[in-house]
C-alpha cells in the first residue's frame, strides 16, 4: 500500500499531479524493494512523490529512464538553485544538506565541474590500491582488537562506519589515530548522520576548520596524498575549493562505502548460500559485494537533478526547475533489465555509483570497493565462527529513504586472547 497524497490536494502552482506518493512510513525502510513495485505499476518509469514537509518532486525508477536523465545534462542539471519550490523549504528542513546548494564540485556544471571533477580523479587515481589495502588492513585490525576478547560486537558503529572514515581521512593525508583525528572523525559522524542530541551544524563547522588547517599544512608541506595532489594540480584551485571538495570526497566515500560494508556482513551472514558449503568453502566475499550493489544498494536514491527546461520524460510533462530524484535502487531492479522476472548480479551495469558527468569520479568505486573487500575478508579471517547474535528479522534499517544501511549488526564469536 501507498500511502498517496489524494487528499492533500496539490497546491496552487504545484507542478507535481495529485496521486503524488509521500515517500516516507517505516514499512519503505523495511521493504523498499516492495515500494518501488507499487510506484512503477501505479506510476510508470517516472512517479510523482512528495518529500518531507509535502514538497513535490519525481522519482525516477526506470533504468533507461535514469540513464536518459544522467547524460542529458543539458535537460537535467545538478544546481540546485533552479528548483522552482525553494519558497516552500523552511530553513530546518531535513533534506536541506543534501539539497542546499554548497560551493563543491557536487554542485557545479558544464566546464567549471569538468575542472573540479578532473583534480578529483586524478588525485584519487594518484592512491596505491595495494597500499591502500594494507591500511585497511591495519586499521581492520586496530578496530578488531577494540572486542575480539569480548566475544560480542556491534559491527555497524565498531567496524562497518569506522573502518572508511579513518581509510578516507589517511588518504587525505591526515593521521588515522590521534585526538584531533579523532575529533574529526565524530565530527564527520554527526555532520553526516546526527543522532538525538547532536548539533550537526557545529560538527560540519568544526569539520570544515579542521580542513582548512589541514590545506594550510599540505600547501607548505605537501605529502604522497590526496589532498597535497589536488591543491598542486595545475587546474590552480582555490585553497578554498579544495576545502570544499574534499569535505565531498570524504562524505562521499563515508556513508556509502560503511553501508556497502554493512550490507555485505549482513549478506554472508545471514544468506545460505554465502553459508560455508559442504567443502568448506565460502561463496566469494566479491560476489556478496556484487549482489548487494543491485540488490541492496547504499545509495537507494539520490537528490537529484533539476530540469533545465520544460521537457517530458516517461511520458510526464516535466517543467523547469523541477526536482528529480534518482531511484538508484528501483533502476537497478526494473523488469525492464530483467524481463524474466529472476534478478541477478552477473555483471556491474548497475546504476549504483551513479551515471553520466556527475557519477562517481572513475578511481572512487575502485578504492571503495578495495576498502570494502578489505574490511569485510579481514574481519572473516580473524573470527572464522562469526554468527548474527539476533534473528535476520529482528535486524531494522535505518530510517532513511536515501542510504540503505542497518540500525545494527550484532554478532557474536569465540572471543581471540591477544
Ligand atoms: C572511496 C570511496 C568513495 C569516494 C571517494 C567517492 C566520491 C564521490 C564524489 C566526489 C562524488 C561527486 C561526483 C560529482 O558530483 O561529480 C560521488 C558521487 C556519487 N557516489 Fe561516490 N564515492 C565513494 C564511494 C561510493 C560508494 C561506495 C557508492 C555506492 C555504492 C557511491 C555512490 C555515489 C553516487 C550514487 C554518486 C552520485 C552520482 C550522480 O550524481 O549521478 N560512492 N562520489
Amino acid at each position: 500500500m501507498t500511502d498517496t497524497a489524494d487528499s492533500a490536494a496539490p497546491a496552487a502552482g504545484c507542478p507535481v499531479p495529485s496521486g503524488a506518493v509521500r515517500l516516507a512510513g517505516l514499512e519503505y525502510q523495511q521493504t523498499p524493494s516492495q515500494l518501488y513495485r507499487t510506484l512503477r505499476r501505479e506510476h510508470g518509469a517516472v512517479a510523482p512523490v512528495l518529500l518531507d514537509g509535502d514538497v513535490p518532486a519525481w522519482l525516477v525508477l526506470g533504468y533507461p529512464e535514469v540513464c536518459y536523465v544522467t547524460s542529458h545534462d543539458e535537460l537535467f542539471a545538478r544546481d540546485s538553485r533552479r528548483w522552482n519550490q525553494w519558497e516552500r523549504i523552511p530553513p530546518d528542513w531535513p533534506l536541506l544538506p543534501f539539497v542546499g546548494h554548497q560551493p563543491s564540485v557536487l554542485f557545479t556544471e558544464g566546464e567549471e565541474h569538468r575542472r573540479r571533477a578532473g583534480v578529483i580523479t586524478e588525485a584519487l587515481e594518484g592512491v596505491d590500491q595495494f597500499e591502500l589495502a594494507r591500511e585497511c588492513r591495519r586499521i581492520a585490525d586496530r578496530l578488531i582488537a577494540g572486542f575480539a576478547g569480548s566475544g560480542q560486537a556491534e559491527l555497524m558503529s565498531a567496524y562497518a562506519h569506522a573502518l572508511p572514515m579513518r581509510a578516507a581521512v589517511q588518504m587525505c593525508g591526515m593521521p588515522d589515530t590521534g585526538t584531533d583525528t579523532e575529533h574529526l572523525v565524530d565530527d564527520l559522524r554527526i555532520s553526516l548522520d546526527a543522532a538525538e542530541g547532536d548539533d550537526p551544524v557545529a560538527a560540519y563547522t568544526r569539520v570544515g576548520e579542521r580542513i582548512r588547517q589541514l590545506v594550510r599544512e599540505k600547501r607548505e608541506q605537501p605529502g604522497p596524498d590526496v589532498t597535497s595532489r589536488m591543491l598542486h594540480h595545475p587546474a590552480g584551485l582555490t585553497d578554498e575549493e579544495v576545502v570544499q571538495d574534499l569535505i565531498s570526497v570524504i562524505a562521499a566515500a563515508q556513508q556509502p562505502t560503511a553501508n556497502w560494508i554493512g550490507n555485505t556482513l549482513r549478506l554472508l551472514l545471514t544468506d545460505e548460500r554465502f553459508a560455508l558449503n559442504v567443502s568448506g568453502g565460502r561463496l566469494s566475499v566479491g560476489e556478496a559485494l556484487n549482489e548487494v550493489l543491485w540488490l541492496d544498494t547504499p545509495t537507494q536514491n539520490f537528490i537529484g537533478r533539476w530540469a533545465v527546461r520544460d521537457t517530458q520524460l516517461g511520458g510526464r510533462r516535466i517543467r523547469a526547475g523541477d526536482c528529480l530524484v534518482l531511484g538508484l535502487a528501483a533502476a537497478n531492479t526494473d523488469p525492464q533489465i530483467w524481463p524474466d522476472a529472476h534478478v541477478g548480479a552477473e555483471n556491474s551495469a548497475h546504476l549504483s555509483f551513479g551515471n553520466g558527468e556527475h557519477r562517481c569520479p572513475y578511481p572512487a568505486p575502485l578504492l571503495a570497493d578495495v576498502i570494502a573487500r578489505t574490511a569485510v575478508e579481514t574481519l572473516l579471517e580473524r573470527l572464522p565462527d562469526l554468527v548474527p547474535a539476533v534473528e535476520p528479522e529482528e535486524l531494522s534499517w535505518r530510517p532513511s529513504l536515501w542510504m540503505r544501511g542497518l540500525v545494527e549488526l550484532p554478532v557474536l564469536f569465540t572471543p581471540v586472547v591477544q
